[in-house]
């Protein structure tokens, strides 16, 4: 892994702990972590695995390794099928050095909680699965994801108010959020103005066709401004940290490698 920005003084490792560090002091930061094609696919045969890369795979252990929560749309849940997450254990001393939990909790965005709760990710996580949810979703559901052991958490009527789940979230000591996608809950995040950062893998491969791209949904109107933060190579990937524009810059961490 070399890195290419900011520019590292000669002959040291890059520490992608340190160059993805949370910023201190942040009660609440959420950070996406999207991987695209170089032509913007965001999906290949309705995965991301067939774009995503071995470097690309270690950052998103280190991204996971260093947040509270993981938050991520039912879409993704379903298409991925995601497991419980698992933290390497160079990484747990930290962990517990920061007073988090061994492990980041996955908390799943869904309005109609059709999920299966037999799963792991529901009925044998370390840290309990969350669900985050709307006042009227289904009681049926949301009494099977109680009883499969999930945490219910309803924030928003109609559908999940993503500002109102956030604080839900920080208000129970996770404010270091993780978003994996999909581009529908991460389209949304952005249109809420609830989006921090942005950390880009972009694959060195092109896929043409009509794959969704990292974002989808609300219309951006006005462009969100995005500041390069720190620039990774592997392999041919790109591995580009962005910050929203504007205030966000100044709080970010120090993006040294180490
Ligand atoms: N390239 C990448 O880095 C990357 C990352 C992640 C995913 N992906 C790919 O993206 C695809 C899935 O993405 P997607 O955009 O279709 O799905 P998604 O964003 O993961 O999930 C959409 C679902 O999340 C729930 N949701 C989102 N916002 C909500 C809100 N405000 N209130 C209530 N529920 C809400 C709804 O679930 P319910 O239907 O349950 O109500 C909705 O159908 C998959 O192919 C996956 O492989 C790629």
């Amino acid at each position: 892994m070399y890195q290419l920005l900011p520019p590292p003084p000669r002959n040291r490792q890059v520490d992608l702990a340190e160059v993805y560090a949370y910023p201190a002091g942040a009660p609440r930061w959420v950070r996406a972590n999207m991987v695209a094609t170089v032509d913007g696919a965001a999906t290949a045969g309705g995965k991301s695995e067939g774009i995503s890369g071995e470097a690309d795979k270690r950052i998103f252990g280190v991204l996971r390794a260093l947040a509270d929560v993981v938050l991520v749309g039912a879409g993704t849940v379903r298409a991925e099928q995601y497991r419980p997450t698992r933290v390497r254990e160079q990484y747990q001393a930290a962990r517990a050095a920061a007073g988090q939990a061994p492990t980041a909790a996955i908390a799943v965005v869904s309005r109609a909680m059709d999920l299966d709760w037999s799963q792991p990710l529901f009925t044998s996580p370390a840290v309990p699965t969350i669900v985050l949810t709307a006042t009227d979703a289904p009681q049926d559901r949301i009494d099977a994801a109680a009883e499969a052991g999930a945490e219910v958490i309803a924030a928003g009527t109609g559908q999940v108010d993503l500002a109102l789940a956030v604080e839900r979230l920080a208000e129970r000591g996770l404010g270091r959020i993780l978003c994996e996608g999909g581009p529908h809950l991460l389209g949304q995040l952005a249109a809420a103005g609830k989006l921090d950062e942005l950390c880009l893998s972009v694959a060195p491969q092109l896929r043409g066709g009509d794959s969704m791209r990292i974002l989808a949904g609300p219309d951006l109107t006005e462009g969100l401004p995005l500041i390069l933060h720190s620039l990774l190579t592997e392999d041919g990937f790109l591995f580009a940290r962005y910050l929203v524009g504007g205030t966000h810059g100044s709080a970010a961490g120090s993006g040294k490698e180490g």
